[in-house]
Formats: structure tokens, sequence, C-alpha cells
């Protein structure tokens, strides 16, 4: 599974890049806003930094409106995928665009048909926002198994990006269920290596090995 972080801040960005294991990068309008910043520069700013597929939102809502923003978008980096509302016009854009050869992320995706039309249409990601639907007492999970099975079916190639992921359970259930891609925040990506007992059993470790040096040193000195 390809693992993105999701957000527009660049100190995280850099962070989670050190790790070695970041594939790419979401933003939305949201997380951009909060940043405080130009979003054409804070975009040259993110894929100087990772080089594989980061997303930018469109914030016009007609398919021209889109296309032009997108146009625009695009000569940012060669690694920016435009990201689409799944709405009518956006599905329109979808298809102009992908068919120009542009990679579509379709956001905002809350249920299977929309996942099925936009991968008609040549999305290279669909992004079913798992957390959002939980948030209403729904099942997130299963719209990723439904759209994952869908898929599978009709051999449709865009790529399951699991988004709105609110705890690091869901990436579990998104990797067991063979989501192509999951967008994370910072605060899971760092939580992803973490065990309890991970700590305990270093900490251990690290204690019976200088007991025992420190044996040895009284024993056998050249040894140690
Ligand atoms: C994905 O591209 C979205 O930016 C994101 O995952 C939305 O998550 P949220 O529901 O936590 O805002």
């Amino acid at each position: 599974m390809e693992i993105y972080i999701d957000t527009a801040n660049i100190d995280e960005i850099r962070e989670a890049a050190s790790l070695g294991v970041l594939d790419g990068v979401t933003t939305n309008p949201s997380l951009v806003a909060k940043e405080g910043v130009a979003f054409h520069d804070r975009l040259t700013e993110i894929c100087d930094v990772v080089k594989g597929p980061v997303s930018a939102e469109v914030v016009a809502t007609d398919h021209d409106g889109m296309v032009a923003e997108a146009e625009q978008l695009l000569k940012i980096a060669p690694n920016i995928v435009i990201k689409l509302p799944c709405i009518v016009e956006g599905l329109k854009a979808c298809k102009t665009l992908s068919d120009r050869g542009v990679k579509i992320n379709m956001t905002l995706c809350f249920q299977p048909l929309q996942a099925l039309l936009v991968a008609k249409a040549g999305a290279y990601l669909v992004s079913p926002f798992i957390g959002r639907i939980d948030d209403i007492s729904g099942d997130g999970v299963e719209l990723i198994q439904q759209i994952r099975q869908i898929y599978d079916n009709y051999g449709f190639s865009t790529k399951i990006l699991a988004a709105s992921i609110r705890h690091p359970m869901h990436l579990v259930q998104m990797a067991m269920i063979g989501a192509d891609v999951a967008t994370v925040p910072f605060k899971i990506i760092q939580q992803m290596m973490k065990h309890p007992l991970t700590d305990v059993g270093l900490k251990n470790f690290l204690a019976d090995w200088d007991k025992g040096m420190a044996m040895l040193k009284k024993t056998e000195p050249a040894l140690a």
C-alpha cells in the first residue's frame, strides 16, 4: 500500500519524507487555508520535497473553470495531480483532462457509484473519505470493500486512495482490504511505528546488555 501524507504543512511533509517511505502528498482547500500561505508557492515547496504524486484541488465548480484552474496548477511541477470533486461537472472535467493524459484524483467520494463513474472517466485516483462516513455512524471501511470489489470485477486501473483516516486501525483495515493508497495525517504516520511493548522490550534489552557487559568487565576484562 502506498502512503501519502494528508497535509499542506511543509515541516510535517519534510519530516515524513525523511522516513524514506512517503509516496505522495494530498492537500485540500481547508488544509491549505490553515497554513496562511499562497497556494501555488506552497505547492512548489511541496513538489521540491516530494517527487511522488502531489494532489492539488481546484476550487471552481464548473467544467470550464476546473479545466482552466487545472492548467495553471499543472505548470507548477510535473508531479502535480489535479483533485476534482465527485460532482457532475467534476466527472466531465475528469474525462476532459484524463483524455489529455492528466492525472486526476476524484475527491469527496462517499458512495460506490461515484467511484464506478470516475473510473469510467479515467481517474488516476479516487478518494473515498472513510472517517467522515464513520463520523455520521456509517461504515467507511465497507465503502472501500465495495469499491475494491467493483474495480476488481471490471479491471479498472483507477487507484483507491483511502482518505479521511482517523486512526491506525483504519490503516490496518485498508491494507487488508487492498486499498492502493492511504493518505494519512502526520500524527497517525508517527503512530505507525509505535508500540509500547517495543519500547519496553528495547529498554530491557539495553539494560540487560549493560549489566552483562559490566559483569564481563569484572570477570573477563579482555573480552569486554
Ligand atoms: C483527502 O484528500 C482529504 O484531504 C482528507 O483525507 C480529508 O480528511 P478529513 O475528513 O480528516 O478532513
